[in-house]
């Protein structure tokens, strides 16, 4: 809740200990200071040129927590989403306006990092079904003209996965260069090795990137976690091995892949030591990011990945891509004649309340929102690139509790006002499960316990250790963790009023703890709601099917940010290639704004996050709106 966030802060300041690796750089400050004017699609270009996965509206699945089927529970006899569950609510998902489910990993895994440590991209973990049960899955979204998108994660594999354990075998063994191995930098007189340098963990920033294995006497590089050792992208027959698994998948039909941290993929391979930037005294090892987000040779794999497997499909691709703000960077992938993927995910926005590290706070106000968004509508449309639109994924928590207020007073307006702003970007949107509900944060209330992600676990884990006799920082991390902690994307999808909220059997407990507002948040709740106005899901329904309606003036078209000085409202105008023009006005703060209406005219304000249908407001001049209201004019030509 900003407001909240706001009286928090000035009490964190200055941070008194950074927690965890910087992955993503803040773009404000620099975009601040560079002003940009209308960007008009120029016919050059072929940023309007229709393509199916532009116009598409991808809905993230959080497998574990959308939906068990009946019956369904995991080895420790706890509900676990599975893909029959996924395959049971494709309706309600068509209903809501989805073309394209991406799921988070389902293959087989230990599940140490819930998935992103994979032991074999070909088999599907039996505890989400199998890989009949995902055919079943491509065929029925076939049947309801939609398509399945499957995330690819070959950074690294599981540290459990055969390449990795016949790489440990032995020093001789003919998958040991597969991955990352390194002598010990050094050894001291008892013997204890050393890491080959300080690079830190990026899901455990108090221990080393790299972990030590006894038999065969050398060390392997894993970024993220011991489970995670990184694959080495040098050799050749790694690549190829990555591109027979993108085949495989492709083939049996899925849509194309979200491909996590792909900009990691290669490593300066001198592997130098990583400056220091947290307090050495409480931090042996150090983010060493910079030596492998857009590593040297990240651009030829993305080329070789291009010309061997991609090019010979008509596919969708997203980058996960941290740490990356160069423009001239991200072009270089996202460039309509790139030859690497369709579109990435920029952080910017995700990370604006990043100081230099994840779990961590930093102070944000609106103008720096509304300078990220507005900058990279203007990059892609000036630079013939494309975005993908999105405020939330399993990494990061809940919008509606990060942009706006979650109290019950304003939590609907909140989340239906990050809805309009979304739904009226240009670019690829992406709905991240529970989103389209509003789904909040977990309250402080809630234990440490109850959080389960490893990234979390570690974090708590370090400050119970480094902060044992410091009651404030403990107090400090404890609101870190409700403020940021992965864990608030990942509780279980709330369905309905039923036991569970719907989401497993009654007599079976879910994996991890349900949101306590399920009775009333949920999404049967919110679809058959009838009021004066919409619910937050009819609200996205609405946004989704609008944008399709106007996809050359929301997807495609042209995009002016006006009245650019206003502290607290957000307002731009969307111009199609034939002149039609609508404006957004989003008021992001909890007061009342007057603001002076740009343009000659409005026809007609078509939506509010106050009514159900059109908002009776003034059409030139000064508009006043109320708390959190944002609104949708067409402008007259
Ligand atoms: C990014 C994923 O989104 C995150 O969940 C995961 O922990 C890391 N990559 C490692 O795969």
């Amino acid at each position: 809740m900003l407001n909240s966030v706001r009286r928090l802060l000035p009490a964190f300041k200055p941070l008194l200990f950074r927690t965890s690796l910087s992955l993503h750089s803040t773009t404000a400050q620099r975009s601040l200071l560079r002003p940009r004017s209308y960007s008009p699609v120029t016919n050059m270009s072929t940023y309007n040129t229709p393509k199916w996965w532009k116009e598409s509206v991808i809905y993230q699945i959080y497998p574990s927590s959308f939906q068990a089927h009946p019956g369904a529970k995991n080895e420790q006899g706890v509900g676990w989403g599975t893909v029959k569950g996924i395959t049971s609510r494709l309706d309600y998902l068509k209903s809501l306006g989805v073309d394209i489910v991406w799921t988070s990993p389902i293959y087989k895994s230990p599940q140490a990092d819930m998935g992103y440590d994979i032991a074999d991209y070909k088999d599907i973990d039996p505890i989400y079904g199998s890989v009949a049960d995902v055919e079943e899955l491509i065929a029925e979204c076939k049947k309801r003209d939609m398509r399945l998108m499957m995330d690819l994660v070959v950074n690294h594999t599981s540290n459990m996965h055969q390449w990795f354990l016949d790489s440990r075998s032995s020093k001789s063994n003919p998958k040991r260069d597969w991955y990352i191995w390194k002598d010990p930098k050094s050894r001291n007189e008892a013997g204890t090795p050393e890491p080959p340098n300080n690079w830190a963990q990026i899901l455990g920033e108090a221990n080393s990137a790299w972990t030590y294995d006894t038999e065969t006497g050398q060390y392997y590089l894993s970024v993220f976690t011991p489970d995670q050792p990184d694959l080495n992208w040098e050799n050749p027959e790694v690549r190829e091995a990555v591109w027979d698994v993108m085949s495989f998948w492709l083939d049996k039909g899925v849509a194309g892949f979200r491909m996590d941290v792909i900009n990691m993929i290669s490593k300066v391979p001198t592997y130098p030591e990583a400056p220091i930037v947290l307090d050495p005294a409480t931090h042996k090892y150090q983010p060493g990011t910079q030596f492998f987000v857009n590593g040297p040779k990240m651009h030829d794999y993305m080329h070789e990945m291009y010309e061997k497997v991609l090019s010979k499909y008509d596919t969708i691709t997203v980058g996960e891509m941290p740490g990356v703000d160069s423009e001239d960077e991200i072009l270089r992938t996202v460039g309509a004649n790139a030859k690497e993927l369709n579109m990435i995910f920029i952080f910017a926005l995700v990370d604006i309340d990043k100081p230099n590290v994840r779990m961590a706070l930093k102070d944000w106000d609106v103008k720096e929102l509304k300078s990220i968004v507005s900058r990279w509508q203007n990059v892609m449309i000036e630079r013939d690139g494309w975005n993908s639109v999105f405020i939330e994924n399993h990494d990061n928590p809940r919008s509606v509790s990060r942009y706006t207020d979650d109290s019950d007073e304003w939590r609907d307006k909140g989340a239906k006002l990050l809805s309009l702003m979304q739904t009226t970007l240009g670019g690829t949107i992406f709905v991240y499960q529970g989103e389209e509900i509003g789904i909040k944060n977990a309250p402080m209330e809630w234990d440490p316990r109850e959080y389960k992600d490893i990234e979390t676990v570690n974090y708590w884990n370090k400050c119970q250790t480094i902060y044992k006799d410091d009651p404030e920082k403990l107090k400090l991390g404890r609101k870190i963790i409700q403020m940021k902690a992965r864990d608030h994307a990942r509780t279980p999808m709330q369905w309905s009023s039923s036991p569970n909220a719907g989401f497993c059997d009654a007599d079976t407990e879910p994996w991890m703890r349900i949101m306590d507002d399920w009775k009333t948040v949920n999404a049967e709740a919110q679809m058959k709601y009838e009021g004066d106005e919409l619910s937050t899901w009819q609200f996205w329904q609405r946004g989704l099917k609008d944008r399709k309606e106007h996809a050359d003036v929301f997807v495609y078209g042209g995009f002016e940010e006006v009245n650019k000085d206003d502290e607290n409202v957000f307002g731009y105008v969307r111009t199609s290639k034939e002149g039609e023009k609508w404006l957004v006005v989003l008021n992001f703060s909890g007061k009342e704004q007057k603001w002076m209406i740009p343009t000659k005219e409005v026809e007609y304000w078509a939506c509010s996050n106050y009514t159900k249908g059109r908002a009776d407001k003034a059409k030139s001049g000064e508009l006043v709106l109320k708390p959190w209201e944002g609104v949708l004019g067409k402008v007259s030509g």
